[in-house]
């Protein structure tokens, strides 16, 4: 049996690796929020998801009561006109009405049309059935799914294989810092503890080679430890701030530093050994999938590696299920100032850089509030721009990105 047409479809445009997928409909209350919902939900994090109509009204209640069967939260969603789209950076568009007339998108992008049923007949939500809706979220689940499918997954892997293959050769050559090219051409591209907020005594505090000059910033100042807790170092690098919170927490807290790259956890353990912490261990493994239990940590902090991330969301759903209820983010990191140019985004040598995976703080605060925590704090500090100007010289980097504290505490419910 042949494939059906949507599926064909589909399958060329995953072939396009689309950056921003625009779902079209009338009244932009039912089949493309559940559509926009749910493709959030599928998507690899550097794809923008949208929805609009071309008579925009308000989110069906129906269509959030079906999707939150499935986990998923459109309850913040608003019913938006075709205008309110940025249509310059659109480049696929699916187009999803059924016996109505669908909004005409002019734009050069990629064009599907998908057309499904009105669960919602006459615009009412009174008269219809939550069956219809279900049918429609069902549908479009199968949809997106497959859309979402297969190779373009696999990328996500092959960003965190580059991540992995450069920490290694920085943790091996002790001479490189963040940046693209420091590695490859041996140049130093360290940036000094000072300059990422650290004192002389702090920077002087821990075991010789832990400092590598790694982070954006420094955590420490606003995680606020106190003598007692646990703390989470998510990418620990060589221990630099594990350390440094070993000393806060004292004896009776304690310390695990996470990281993917066998031979930075290497060098930690022997910095550890070599300092005598006794309450500091390091583990080894993804961010995205950490290795720690339920409800176990005070703070996450974390130093300039969630934007080496390929999937963001689900770092923070990780952090979220591992603090305590009422446990804090102190994260510094670099984050998106604009929406960051294709020859950019494509550099994998920036992305690996600390640079090119960067997202939007409008997208770091709500996929913070979509994992559950409350109390979400960006702070972008201008100041970065001098150092990190160093890590890409001669690339407008500065233009599009800057360090930035990250804090959001889980509600204690
Ligand atoms: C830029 S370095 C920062 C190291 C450390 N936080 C510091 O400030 O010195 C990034 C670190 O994060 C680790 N890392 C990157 N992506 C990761 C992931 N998805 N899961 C776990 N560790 C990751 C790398 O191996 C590397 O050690």
């Amino acid at each position: 049996m042949d494939a059906p047409e949507w599926m064909k479809q589909a399958e060329e445009l995953r072939a396009k690796r689309p950056r921003h997928i625009l779902f079209l409909c009338v009244a932009n209350s039912a089949r493309s929020q559940m559509a926009e919902g749910i493709a959030r939900s599928l998507a690899p994090p550097e794809v923008r998801i949208s929805s609009a109509g071309s008579a925009p009204s308000r989110v069906n209640p129906h269509s959030i009561a079906a999707l939150k069967e499935i986990g998923i939260d459109i309850s913040g969603h608003s019913s938006k006109g075709t205008d309110a789209i940025d249509s310059a950076s659109v480049d696929a568009v699916i187009t999803l009405c059924a016996e109505e007339v669908c909004p005409v998108f002019l734009g050069k992008a990629t064009r599907l049309h998908w057309g499904l049923p009105d669960p919602a007949p006459h615009g009412t939500s009174v008269s219809a059935s939550l069956d219809g809706f279900r049918a429609v979220r069902d549908e479009l689940r199968k949809r997106l799914g497959f859309l979402f499918s297969g190779s373009w997954f696999e990328k996500a892997d092959a960003i965190r294989d580059a991540v992995r293959d450069q920490y290694a050769r920085v943790a091996e050559s002790n001479s490189c810092g963040c940046g693209p090219s420091c590695c490859d051409s041996n140049e130093m591209s360290v940036t000094p503890a000072e300059a990422l907020g650290y004192s002389v005594e702090q920077a002087g505090s821990v075991p010789e080679g832990s400092n590598m000059g790694l982070g954006c910033g420094n955590p420490q100042t606003i995680a606020k430890l106190k003598t007692g807790e646990v703390v989470l170092d998510l990418g620990s690098g060589g221990g630099f701030d594990s350390f440094l919170a070993s000393r806060q927490v004292g004896a009776s807290g304690h310390v695990i530093g996470v990281d993917m790259t066998p031979e930075m956890l290497t060098k930690a353990r022997r910095n550890a050994a070599l300092g005598g912490y006794h309450n500091v261990e390091f583990r080894l493994g993804e961010i995205e999938n950490l290795p720690v239990a339920n409800d176990t940590a005070d703070v996450i902090i974390s130093n300039c590696v969630i934007n080496l991330s390929p999937d963001k969301p689900r770092v923070f759903a990780e952090s979220f299920r591992v603090l305590k209820p009422g446990g804090r983010l102190a994260i510094s990191d670099v984050v998106a100032t604009a929406e960051l140019p294709e020859e950019i985004r494509r550099d994998l040598a920036l992305y690996t850089g600390c640079v090119a995976g960067a997202s939007l703080i409008s997208e770091i605060e709500s996929m913070l509030s979509r994992a559950g925590f409350e109390q979400v704090r960006v702070t972008p500090k201008d100041e970065s721009k001098s150092f990190i100007r160093e890590w890409a010289p001669g690339k407008p980097v500065t233009d599009y990105v800057v360090s930035a504290t990250i804090e959001a505490i889980k509600p204690r419910k």
